[in-house]
């Protein structure tokens, strides 16, 4: 179980274990960005503040965003949260 925290929102919400990000969001009731659900579009993408994301098994070059880019971003329609992760996404409220 990890804590998700949105800035500048503040909402906070726990996902469980197996559950992606925008998962525990909508059963949190958080009205969450999203519309491949696949980790191809970015509407659900949030610049990551602090903590760590795995994929799974999804190669994550294949992302728009590499690991390697400076800024890091989380896709949370497919990402598991590793640790307590603070996000930033400027339409979540
Ligand atoms: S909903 Fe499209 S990348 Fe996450």
């Amino acid at each position: 179980m990890a804590t998700i925290t949105i800035q500048p929102s503040g909402i906070q919400f726990t996902v469980k274990d197996n559950e992606t990000i925008l998962e525990a969001a909508e059963r949190n009731g958080i009205d969450f960005p999203y519309r491949c659900r696949q980790g191809v579009c970015t509407s659900c993408v949030c610049k990551t503040i602090a903590g760590d994301v795995s994929y799974g098994d999804r190669d994550e070059n294949t992302l728009m965003t590499s690991p390697d880019d400076t800024q890091k971003f989380t896709y949370c329609c497919i990402g598991y949260p590793k640790t307590d992760m603070t996000l930033h996404h400027p339409f979540i409220k």
